[in-house]
């Protein structure tokens, strides 16, 4: 498999002649226009109030929370950081636990009587480190993404996956250990926690938050249940019982709270699980089930967009109004869902040209917004287009294809991208993100995540040390 770096595409010509030499189809603006007006400095209008611009940050935690789920000073400082990009959507700051159980790992944060300050002041800091660089916060709109792990939790020591899962999966089942049912959530626990997402909502609504998001996305318990096609009883087999969980959830949240907005962060297709094949290079993994993928094809790796175009009605019809969409799981697919050229080093090699992971999430969404125009749609996976994001964001912003373009890795290493972009700044080469995937390493070894490579910060840190080290052991 080869393919260039785009780092290595040394203008937008050139870009462009890679993408069209390799039938990858992406639109492309040429020159990348500035100020209020422009396609990615126009405001968008929803739930009666104005977001800034076109730009998103996307959730992403760091593994840096304290062990009872509280916020740390490196989980500050992200969140400072998240304010003083200038992007004017700020979709969930990192996935917060709703219960103990729930937790991906044992440093998550966690929403709780107890916590509820802290995560306050959290929102707080991002709101004035955003007032200290831009003149205006009343058009900045910010969201808390509240999550159970399902099959992917560990909320006691990070070496120890403690799995709740929907239902069995041949495969799936093997990686994190579940070998009988007694991982599988039983009706009466999914209603117990139906009440702790809502109890969760409630104190997000406390803490400032303008919207919550269930998530329902990576292969996360509410992703889970979306694709629950063998699970008996009330929330599984049909598409109705599959989407009870999010619409006692948003029910819930209605009663319970005053005027608490509700988003969905949204896997809106997925594959199979892959694995290393020849060369380490990713393939699907044999004895996968295909039927058992959200928005995947009966290939295991084609996309079928029918169920969650359905959800997306679904949800317009419970008063939902934004879907920030992503792809697969990070876990088992990752080239779908954040394309790297380096991948993660416990992973496989990219099957693909990272350009068609960028181009297969691009295509989902523009044709889910065509099908639901009222919807506002959140893009993801924008990362990997390094240098020539602006190109690529201004155009589907401009041409209707998504509402906003979410900024996931790259705001890791190159905070300021958003307020350079509509300010017209100098661009800055050296902080964008070349997908080195040490954001993703560090965590799979329980190191704290960060920019390793290009944010100074973490640069100096000591645990680049013992990353370094980690990954000559995994490349071993
Ligand atoms: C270190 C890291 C942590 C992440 N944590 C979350 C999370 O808490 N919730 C979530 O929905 N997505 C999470 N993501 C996924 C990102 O939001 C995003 O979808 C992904 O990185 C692809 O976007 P990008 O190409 O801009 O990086 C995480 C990604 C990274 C790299
Ligand atoms: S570690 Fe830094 S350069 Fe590497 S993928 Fe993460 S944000 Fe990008």
């Amino acid at each position: 498999m080869s393919y260039p770096r785009v780092a290595s595409l040394k203008n937008g010509e050139s870009f462009c002649r890679h993408l069209s030499d390799s039938s990858i189809e992406l639109p492309f603006d040429e020159e990348v226009q500035t100020g209020a007006e422009s396609p990615l400095g126009r405001s968008l209008e929803v739930h009666g109030r104005t977001i800034g611009n076109r730009f998103c940050i996307l959730p992403m935690e760091g593994w840096d929370g304290t062990s009872d789920g509280k916020p740390t000073d490196l989980t500050r400082r992200r969140w400072r950081n998240f304010g003083l990009s200038g992007a004017k959507l700020i979709w969930g700051g990192e996935a917060v636990a709703v219960r103990r159980d729930g937790r991906a790992n044992p440093n998550q944060l966690m929403i709780n009587e107890g916590n509820c300050g802290e995560i306050a002041s959290l929102r707080e800091e991002l709101v004035s480190t955003h007032e200290e660089h831009f003149d205006d916060s009343s058009d900045l709109m910010i969201g808390l993404q509240l999550t159970h792990s399902g099959r992917y939790a560990r909320p006691n020591d990070k070496k120890r996956p403690e799995p709740r899962v929907v239902q069995r999966n041949v495969v799936l089942d093997r990686r994190v250990g579940v070998e009988d049912d007694s991982a599988i959530l039983t009706d009466d626990e999914l209603s117990r926690l139906i009440d702790d997402f809502i109890a969760a909502a409630v104190l997000a609504e406390r803490a400032g938050f303008t919207f919550v998001d269930v998530k329902h996305c990576h292969g996360y318990l509410g992703h889970e249940l979306l694709a629950g096609v063998d699970r008996p009883g009330r929330f599984g087999g049909s598409f109705e019982n599959r989407t009870r969980f999010l619409r006692d959830i948003v029910a819930g949240i209605k009663a319970a709270t005053n005027e608490m907005n509700i988003g969905v962060r949204l896997s809106v297709f997925d594959f199979v699980p892959y694995c290393p094949g020849e060369d380490r290079i990713g393939i699907a993994e044999p004895g996968s089930e295909p039927r058992k993928t959200f928005g995947g094809n009966s290939t295991g790796d084609g996309m079928d967009l029918a169920e969650p175009s359905r959800l997306i009605e679904l949800m317009q019809e419970i008063g939902i109004r934004m879907v920030c969409t992503t792809a697969g799981s990070p876990y088992y697919n990752p080239h779908i869902q954040r394309p790297a050229f380096f991948p993660p080093s416990d992973g496989y090699q990219p099957p693909e040209d990272p350009l068609v992971g960028v181009s297969r999430q691009v295509a989902a969404v523009e044709q889910l917004k065509k099908q639901h125009p009222e919807m506002i749609f959140i893009g993801s996976g924008y990362t990997y287009l390094q240098d020539y994001l602006p190109n690529v964001g201004q155009a589907v912003v401009a041409r209707g294809m998504a509402d906003s373009i979410g900024l996931g890795r790259m705001v890791l290493s190159y905070p300021e991208l958003p307020a350079d972009v509509i300010g017209g700044r100098d661009w800055q080469r050296k902080k964008v993100c070349r997908t080195f995937s040490d954001c993703t390493t560090a965590p799979r070894e329980g190191i704290v995540s960060g920019c390793y490579p290009l944010d100074p910060f973490y640069k100096k840190r000591e645990e680049r040390d013992l990353l370094k080290a980690a990954k000559a052991r995994l490349q071993k």
